[in-house]
């Protein structure tokens, strides 16, 4: 029986767009839990940092995420933090499956470098630094996931291919 896929792993690793191709290929819906986090505030992810805080952000994050992990089959690509809360992760384990997109730190700098979303939690004079930094202190808990897929290009019918195989 499928559950809720729950796509984690670090910003830039391509968990949206895996996550449309995925959705696309099992005929579900996607839901990427930042969109919903923007639309029930109204205002966007770096307003949110800006405005109230890191804090304020994880704890509105805990409760949409939770909500949205309720096992009904659909894709869900997290935050890149919110796999690192435990009340989230215990959702999961009860109700969910759950893929680390495990991109290589040099696609996560190219990706981060060209995106027009800015991450509040990036230090842009610093990237690869910065980027690095989160993923050492990140890494022992996506590992954690149900299934890691490793990908080193941005090939992501592959990727989808290797989690439809998982499933
Ligand atoms: C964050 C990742 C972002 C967003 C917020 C915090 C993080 O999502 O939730 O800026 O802590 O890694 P993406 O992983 O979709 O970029």
């Amino acid at each position: 029986m499928l559950k809720t896929i729950v796509l984690i792993g670090m910003m830039g690793s391509g968990k949206t767009s895996v996550g449309k191709e995925l959705a696309k290929n099992l005929n579900l819906n996607f839901i990427d839990s930042d969109q919903e986090i923007e639309k029930k505030c109204k205002i966007s992810i770096p307003s949110i940092f800006e405005k109230k805080g890191e804090d304020y952000f994880r704890k509105i994050e805990e409760k949409i995420c939770c909500k949205l992990i309720d096992g009904k089959p659909k894709i869900l690509s997290l935050g890149g933090g919110a796999f690192i809360n435990s009340k989230i992760r215990k959702e999961i384990k009860k109700n969910g499956i759950s893929f680390w997109i495990s991109t290589n730190l040099e696609n996560i700098y190219d990706r981060l470098l060209q995106s027009k979303n800015k991450r509040p939690m990036l230090d842009y004079n610093n990237l690869k630094k910065s980027i690095k930094d989160i993923y050492d202190s990140r890494k022992e808990i996506y590992k954690k996931a149900d299934y890691t897929i490793r990908t080193k290009s941005d090939n992501k019918k592959n990727i989808v291919k290797k989690i439809i195989e998982n499933l």
